[in-house]
């Protein structure tokens, strides 16, 4: 035992080991020290696994951590950062560190080393509704179950934090907290709803977790658990009364997610949220995020967040994750552990149609949330600066429509390369008087219902094929583009969502994921920002549609 450099020597004595969790899952950990071939001297952020010293559970926090500090080569690092960001106590037997790929084999040949993996950036992904799950009928699943609107439950929800004043989040008609509840706020007060709001940030806990930048985390909260609020809209459309799954379940927020150039979240941050989330006490994890298309794991070797929630899971807590929106290819599923609850999404029945008629009357029904009273109801000329077959100007990206005349017509793009509504705006800055965002073959069917600032209907692929073939055959090709508001019923739905992420995992058992699908497409929740083309900032009572957040990546 001598040789264990525990940095605390009363305790070298009981230090007798046993075998790690995982082994009962898929064998032993492997060392997997994976630096992709990049500069030896980089510092990264490791996930490290270490096996438990007995008694781990009696040990106090700081003794822990020393057990953990006792396999770094030093505290800090030359810029006086330290080196250790978390000490996991109870998600995983390890820590996370910042440490170079030689480090870290050197830390590979030491006693107590079960495995590494460099921490990874997470991308956000999709969410669901209850609308179209019958869960506000009579005989649905709120009536039946046994929790009462999730009564009593406690969501935790992973994400970029959360808006609290929006009404989504009040607590008329909560029930009264958790005994025993004791999580810790950083947002100016909790309430009876959100019970705790934490932050993690390269092992920075004391940031207050809003989200008045991203949204993403706000509108995901009101989805599992938001408050019924009435006459909730987007820009006027789908009016209603908006709830989560589970209107009457707590929410802790653990803000993960972070804007650095892109948003993302931070994996050893994510573990150290679903460590302190198992001492908290909450029932469901929700984690609407993933590893990125090109980095998607291919074992559980390299996936310590599904270690995770196989420590969460051992605990009765469910975990609930996205299958991801790398689809529609095969084997592209971001979560497939048997113990997460993998969701793949699909469209509803809702439709925020934008029809578009062309010269030759023929009539294709897309969707827009932007729908605005004051447009005339007349022809416009048809411009397609793609028809020369240039990339840039097929996808209308900035600065291509430059000698284009584009002024005052109707512009025809393809999705993808930059986000629905930044395209419309580069037509607008252009002159544009409208859009039609076109899919191509693999988005298919699936179309947003975006908060967009100028006319636009975004059309399936089969209907951009007749516009296209139109305007390739006439001579002044002209459309216009009308409003038909809220459509409930549109056929056939739900369909998946061509960017649902498909199995199957291969590495997982041969057991079928995603579990289910729900609504993922053009979903209303609660959103920190007015939204449309006149913004005026941040607002309490705002909602929007989300769909997942890198559509075409
Ligand atoms: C490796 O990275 C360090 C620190 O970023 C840098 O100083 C060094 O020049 C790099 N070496 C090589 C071979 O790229
Ligand atoms: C820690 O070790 C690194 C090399 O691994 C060294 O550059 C740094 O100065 C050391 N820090 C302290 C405080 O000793
Ligand atoms: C939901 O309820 C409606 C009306 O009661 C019914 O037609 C529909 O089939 C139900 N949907 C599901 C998914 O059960
Ligand atoms: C609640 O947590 C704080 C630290 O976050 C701790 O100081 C306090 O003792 C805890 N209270 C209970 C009752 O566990
Ligand atoms: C953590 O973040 C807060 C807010 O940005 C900052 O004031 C504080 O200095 C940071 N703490 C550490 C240890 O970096
Ligand atoms: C397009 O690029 C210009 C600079 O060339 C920039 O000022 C403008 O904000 C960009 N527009 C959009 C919508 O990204
Ligand atoms: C129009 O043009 C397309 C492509 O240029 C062609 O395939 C199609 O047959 C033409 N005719 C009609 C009626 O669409």
């Amino acid at each position: 035992m001598g040789e264990f450099k525990c940095g605390f020597t009363s305790f070298s004595v009981l230090l007798l080991f046993i075998s790690f969790n995982l082994v009962l899952v898929h064998g032993q950990l492997l060392p997997i020290v994976n630096d992709y071939g990049e500069n030896t001297s980089q510092i990264q952020i490791y996930i490290v696994h270490v096996l438990k010293p007995v008694g781990s559970n009696f040990l106090s926090a700081e003794d822990l951590e020393n057990w953990h500090m006792s396999f770094l080569p030093n505290t800090t690092l030359d810029t006086g950062e330290p080196r250790l960001l978390y000490s996991y106590k109870e998600a995983i037997s390890g820590f996370a560190a910042r440490l170079t790929p030689t480090e870290v084999r050197a830390i590979e040949n030491m006693d107590g080393f079960l495995g590494a993996e460099p921490s990874q950036r997470l991308e956000l992904q999709t969410t669901y509704t209850h609308e179209l799950l019958n869960l506000s009928t009579l005989f649905g699943a709120w009536s039946t179950s046994n929790s009462f609107y999730g009564e009593g439950i406690v969501i935790g929800v992973l994400d970029t934090g959360i808006h609290f004043p929006h009404p989504s989040f009040d607590d008329s008609g909560m029930p009264p907290r958790p005994s025993g509840w004791n999580a810790s706020c950083y947002l100016p007060s909790c309430n009876g709803k959100v019970i705790g709001a934490q932050s993690f940030k390269y092992g920075n806990t004391t940031i207050p977790p809003t989200d008045i930048d991203q949204g993403h985390g706000t509108h995901v909260a009101g989805i599992a658990a938001g408050n019924f609020v009435d006459n909730a809209e987007v820009l006027g459309q789908a009016l209603g009364r908006a709830a989560g799954m589970a209107p009457r379940a707590f929410i802790s927020v653990y803000k993960v997610c972070w804007s650095e150039i892109t948003i993302g979240c931070e994996k050893s941050g994510v573990i150290a949220a679903i460590d302190k989330a198992m001492q908290d006490g909450v029932h469901i994890l929700q984690m609407s995020f993933g590893a990125p298309k090109k980095f998607l794991p291919t074992s559980f070797e390299e996936d310590s967040v599904a270690v995770a929630t196989y420590s969460a899971m051992q605990k009765g807590i469910f975990p609930c994750t996205t299958a991801g929106n790398n689809g529609p290819d095969p084997r592209t599923l971001s979560h497939a552990a048997p113990w997460d609850m993998v969701v793949g999404a699909t469209s509803t029945d809702r439709r925020i149609r934008a029809t578009v008629t062309l010269g030759n009357g023929k009539q294709f029904h897309g969707e827009t949330a932007y729908q605005p009273n004051t447009v005339t109801n007349k022809f416009l000329p048809l411009v397609f600066p793609g028809s020369n077959g240039q990339e840039d100007q097929q996808f209308c990206k900035n600065n291509s429509l430059n000698g284009i005349n584009v002024r005052g017509k109707i512009v025809m793009c393809y999705i993808g390369n930059l986000k629905n509504i930044e395209k419309g705006d580069i037509v607008r800055n252009a002159g544009g008087a409208g859009m039609i965002l076109m899919n191509f073959y693999i988005p298919g069917f699936t179309t947003s219902s975006d908060a967009h600032h100028l006319p636009v209907s975004h059309v399936s692929d089969k209907d951009a094929i007749e516009i296209k073939n139109y305007f390739a055959n006439s001579s002044s090709p002209t459309a216009k583009i009308t409003f038909g508001g809220t459509i409930f019923g549109a056929r056939p739905a739900p369909a998946l969502a061509y960017f649902s992420s498909r199995g199957p995992a291969g590495y997982n058992g041969n057991i079928v994921k995603p579990d289910v699908t729900a609504p993922g497409v053009n979903i209303l929740s609660a959103w920190p920002v007015e939204v449309g083309p006149f913004p005026s900032g941040l607002k309490t009572k705002t909602f929007n549609f989300l769909s997942g957040t890198s559509m075409l990546g």
